[in-house]
């Protein structure tokens, strides 16, 4: 039995809500309280596996509430119930929310939030991939610059003059920032060099994204590997990214969706990072596998160390307290089965981009490749837009013909 502890200051909210829960008690144990010190009170004396708190509280805001409980209680999955039409407010909370509940509740959707939330951990949370990671030495870290972006982000009026005094602590970042975005990739006519212009351009989130991934592929940089290329990875992590955020796009997805389409596709590899770095010789072997059988390199990593990349990798993005959304979509970009359909995500984004463009890689290599899964995308009502994104596909692929 789950628990739950719900956070409104509102009572008639509070009221409407355990009627609305009602239905569930056998399923769920639930608590209320109507402000973050009383949270804070219950969370000390019981261990509870949810906490969904409201957005707009008096003394402790909900995004406050959920930074302190991120602190102070790790283990529980955090929901910030908030209206989507106040974007501003809810992206500044980003960072201390697992997934965001849209206003006014709705039980179905709370539910499959639920479904979907513990599902998600417990996916994660199999033997072997516990095994695998923790004979990993070392697992790269949230970078320190990116912590402050966000913390810049989530203040009442982040600016760019900030923003870009912050990136340019690290002058590696300021021009590996301008290299990209004078790359054709981003399709300018005239050269960017003032940092400033590169921030305004890109915009902030994507410059948050795109900080996250360079620092953490920076962590590798002294790592060679015979078979395996940092740059040729960090390149198809942009593609993928860049090819998932239009998709998202195309769907008029939410902006916050847009950007976890984003960071998730730039990130979805970065477990082969870590399994490559810190297990070299098994990884051969399981490069050695793909050729031979033809198999996919994610199940010749299944076969030969008991986990892929993908799980590798969302664990990590998940430690690092990333969004559901982010870790599922790396967690499960070859197989998005193994998740709970839900309408559009990042994750159907990462997969449809990433399954496109290794049949391409395949073919040159020799490999089996991740086919793209319609009955995925079907059971999330998502089969007969498979053409539109293979469109956006096209118009990606064409851009970066040139990188
Ligand atoms: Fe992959
Ligand atoms: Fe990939």
């Amino acid at each position: 039995m789950k628990s739950i502890l719900l956070v409104d200051d509102e009572t008639p909210v509070r009221e409407e809500l355990e009627r609305t829960l009602q239905p569930m008690s056998q399923t769920w144990e639930m608590a209320y309280v109507s402000s973050g010190r009383e949270a804070l009170a219950k969370l000390a004396k019981h261990a509870f596996d949810m906490v969904v708190v409201d957005l707009d509280m008096p003394q402790m805001s909900g995004p406050q509430l959920l930074a302190e409980i991120k602190t102070k209680h790790p283990q529980a999955i955090r929901i910030l119930m908030a209206d989507r039409c106040d974007q501003s407010l809810m992206r500044r909370s980003l960072g201390s929310a697992h997934q965001y509940l849209p206003k006014p509740f709705k039980l179905d959707l709370f539910k499959s939030m639920v479904t979907r939330a513990v599902t998600l951990r417990e996916r994660l949370a199999n033997d072997s991939l516990r095994q695998l990671v923790d004979g990993i030495d070392t697992l790269p870290s949230l970078p320190g610059l990116y912590r402050e972006l966000q913390e810049e982000l989530q203040s009442p009026e982040p600016s760019i003059q900030k923003i870009t005094r912050i990136i340019s602590k690290d002058m590696g970042m300021v021009t590996n920032i301008l290299q990209l975005i004078n790359s054709y990739f981003f399709g300018l006519l005239t050269p960017v060099s003032s940092p400033a212009q590169a921030v305004s351009l890109l915009g902030l989130d994507r410059v948050k994204a795109l900080v996250l991934s360079m620092q953490v592929f920076a962590q590798f940089k002294e790592y060679r590997h015979p078979f395996i290329s940092l740059d040729v990875l960090w390149r198809h992590g942009l593609v993928i990214g860049s090819y998932a955020r239009a998709i998202a796009q195309e769907e008029k997805a939410p902006q916050d969706l847009i950007d976890d389409a984003f960071t998730a596709g730039l990130l979805h590899d970065v477990g082969i990072l870590v399994l490559a770095t810190n297990l070299s010789d098994q990884y051969t072997d399981a490069l050695a596998l793909m050729q031979n059988r033809r198999v996919t390199e994610w199940e010749a990593e299944c076969e030969t160390m008991g986990a892929s990349h993908a799980d590798v990798g969302g664990y990590l993005l998940g430690t690092w307290g990333l969004s559901d959304a982010i870790v599922e979509a790396v967690a499960f970009h070859h197989d998005p089965m193994r998740s709970v359909s839900q309408p559009f995500s990042p994750l159907a984004a990462v997969h449809v981009a990433n399954a496109l463009e290794e049949k391409d890689l395949a073919v040159v290599m020799g490999a089996g490749y991740t086919h793209i899964d319609e009955d995925y995308l079907a059971a999330c009502g998502l089969g007969n837009r498979l053409s539109a994104w293979q469109t956006v596909y096209q118009e990606v692929a064409h851009s970066r013909s040139s990188l």
